[in-house]
């Protein structure tokens, strides 16, 4: 069965074909340079950005992988969370092809697409964690089934991907930060600063870095305002030493605190043995390594998508549109765009349950 995914959620533009389990073909603009122009997403922006392009990359689609729109057999589209305006676009696009084709529509959680992505590269071994690290969220799961993920905590500010993006706009480098520090934390040393782990002392699974980011702050303006570097910075060649010890010493200090939580989790679920990491800061090299490293020594699996797939694309909402289709699951096409900070609805109906 062919399923195609859409996601408009944030910043990408994305769709994609999965073809039983598989990707077929998948095609993506990013806006990341409109948006670093103003070191941020402008949610208006996006919008018409995904307005202007979602047509024509859907054409793309279909025409480069050879595609007719009929033969596609369910319409998955990311319904939320994100932004309203650019969810709309997705969410309105997807309808419309829906009714006109009579298929199935599967609004699908953006962050549960996340966390099933490494499906596409690995066979799924659930029951797992899943610890879903992004610039909007950080949120730990235990995932029974595609249509069953329960949330054991979330962050209570900031998400660990925003941090990254808050102190990097406060170092001055180019939005979105957490990529370039973390190649600026592999040239450093992460024992110079001795930032906060947060949030440790308490028995939940929940996060909070806006208190680490404060720290960043107070840090960068009393040591490091002497220090000159080319800005934007594209080169780590050209950071000072300085520079490069206090992002690892931040980089340090959100994977510790994000490896404390996952060991916690770990605990409280004694029957679980699979880790699946996901979203935009599941590349991070340092989180990678102690991940893998945590779970070895824990005798179980650590699932680490390739890193274009731990950032926002349409695969990873087409391969969850597949797997829930195939097991009967769709929605009515009053779906609806559900934006960041309300609860998502388990409205979807299974037609085989
Ligand atoms: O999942 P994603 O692409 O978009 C959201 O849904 O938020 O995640 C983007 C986030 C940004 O905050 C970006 O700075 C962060 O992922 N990120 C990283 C790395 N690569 C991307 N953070 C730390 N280390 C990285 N290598
Ligand atoms: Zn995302």
């Amino acid at each position: 069965m062919l399923c195609l995914g859409i996601e408009s959620s944030c910043d990408e533009t994305a769709l994609a074909l999965v073809q039983d389990g598989r990707l077929v073909d998948a095609v993506l603009s990013s806006q990341a340079e409109t948006h670093a122009l103003f070191g941020g997403v402008v949610p208006e922006l996006a919008s018409r950005e995904h307005y202007r392009y979602l047509g024509a990359l859907f054409d793309e689609l279909m025409h480069r992988s050879g595609t007719s729109t009929q033969a596609i057999d369910y319409i998955a589209v990311a319904r939320g969370p994100g932004l309203l305006g650019s969810l709309l676009v997705g969410v309105a696009f997807a309808k419309g092809l829906a009714l006109g084709l009579g298929k199935p529509l599967l609004g699908i959680n953006h962050l549960h697409a996340h966390l099933f992505a490494i499906g596409l590269e690995h066979p799924l071994r659930l029951p797992a964690i899943g610890l879903l690290v992004s610039g909007g969220h950080t949120n730990i799961y235990r995932l029974e089934k595609p249509w069953q993920c329960h949330q054991l905590g979330r962050t209570l500010d900031d998400a660990a991907g925003e941090a990254f993006d808050k102190v990097g706009k406060i170092l001055g480098l180019e939005y979105p930060g957490g990529k370039i520090m973390d190649a600026l934390a592999r040239c450093g040393r992460a024992d110079t600063v001795p930032f906060p782990h947060p949030y440790l002392d308490n028995d939940n699974l929940d996060f909070s870095f806006s208190g680490l980011k404060t720290a960043a702050a107070t840090y960068i303006t009393d040591h490091l305002h002497n220090l000159t570097w080319p800005r934007p910075l594209r080169n780590v060649q050209d950071a000072p030493k300085q520079l490069c010890d206090c992002c690892a010493s931040f980089n340090l200090a959100i994977v510790e605190t994000l490896c404390c939580k996952v060991q916690r989790a770990l605990a409280n679920n004694p029957d679980i043995h699979t880790l699946i990491l996901a979203g935009g800061v599941a590349s991070n090299t340092l989180l990678r390594e102690r991940i893998t490293r945590l779970m070895e020594q824990y005798g179980g699996t650590a699932m680490l998508p390739s890193p274009q797939l731990c950032t926002d694309n349409a695969a990873m909402v087409a391969y969850l549109g597949w797997l829930l289709g195939e097991n009967g699951y769709a929605h009515g096409l009053e779906m609806e765009a559900i934006p960041r900070g309300r609860a998502i609805p388990e409205d979807m109906l299974c037609c085989t349950a």
